[in-house]
């Protein structure tokens, strides 16, 4: 596997691929791996002939206050991990070369980032949006490949790539979860013991909302209700939101149909974590 820091170096190697005839899958990551990271890796090295893994915490998507300096780093783990997946490149680039002096240029996707993650985490969006076009424009991907766990995330890819017609394909991987079922994430690792314990009042509030849904409870807010109660019956929990979407327009949804996505965000502690899913399969 093949490290590669600067952008410039990044590009000269995709355009080497490109003219070989090779498919670029891109699996993008600001590092810290777990399962989850590699069930993403398996899947784009499955569809396509060359791997490129990207390792950058993006400065530009964390808010005042929030863990930029603080966000977990394991650059030699993650590099023997990513070559164990088979990865062709690991992209890792410095903060000053993705953002050299006088960058000035932002990619905002509107509407779908008004609700969610994007009401409680301002100009969030923006950095991912920005950041996510840069590492397709340079890893020249075919095709990328995102955890569903951010699914905000996903649907704001999604609608990037369709408004600034490029040419690749973006491809969702279900969420990966703990054998209890804690939706797998890098910020785990901040969880002492007990909060690890309470952690997983998010799983059973999705396997709570889908009980009641099947029982035909189907309204949202009284399902919001039952959810919040279980919620904060843990100490140190502190609801962000709780939310009822349409996963194809992440529009509020006031009733519960199948295509309704329940989407929490809480804080345990002072670790926020997020976790969705849907609520009716039929
Ligand atoms: O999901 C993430 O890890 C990040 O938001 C991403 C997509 C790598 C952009 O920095």
């Amino acid at each position: 596997m093949e490290v590669i820091r600067l952008p410039a170096d990044m590009k000269a190697w995709a355009k080497e691929q490109k003219a070989a005839g090779k498919r670029i899958g891109l699996v993008p990551t600001m590092g810290f791996f777990h399962a989850g990271h590699l069930s993403l890796m398996r899947l784009a090295a499955s569809a396509t002939d060359k791997l490129v893994v990207s390792l950058f915490v993006n400065p530009t998507q964390f808010g005042p206050g929030e863990d930029f300096a603080a966000y977990p780093r394991n650059f030699d783990q993650d590099s023997r991990m990513a070559a164990a997946e088979g990865a062709d490149v690991l992209f890792a680039p410095a903060d000053r070369d993705m953002y050299p002096e006088g960058f000035a240029t932002v990619v905002s996707v509107k509407n779908i980032t008004n609700h969610l993650c994007g009401a409680c985490r301002s100009g969030h969006f923006d950095g991912v949006a920005t950041v996510v076009t840069k590492l397709l424009l340079l890893s020249g991907a075919d095709c990328a490949v995102f955890g569903e766990k951010d699914f905000q995330q996903l649907a704001v890819i999604r609608r990037l790539v369709a408004d600034l017609n490029m040419d690749v394909s973006i491809v969702g991987h279900p969420i990966v979860r703990e054998a209890d079922g804690l939706a797998m994430s890098s910020r785990n690792s901040y969880l002492n013991e007990a909060q690890r314990r309470t952690a997983l009042c998010l799983y059973e509030s999705l396997v709570l909302a889908r009980q009641q849904a099947a029982a035909g409870i189907l309204d949202a807010s009284e399902l919001a209700g039952r959810i919040r109660e279980h919620i904060v019956s843990h100490d140190g929990t502190a609801v962000e939101y709780i939310s009822f979407v349409d996963q194809r327009t992440l529009a509020p949804a006031d009733q519960v149909d199948e295509h309704t996505r329940l989407a929490l965000a809480v804080r345990i502690g002072k670790v926020r974590l997020i976790d969705n899913g849907l609520l009716l399969v039929r």
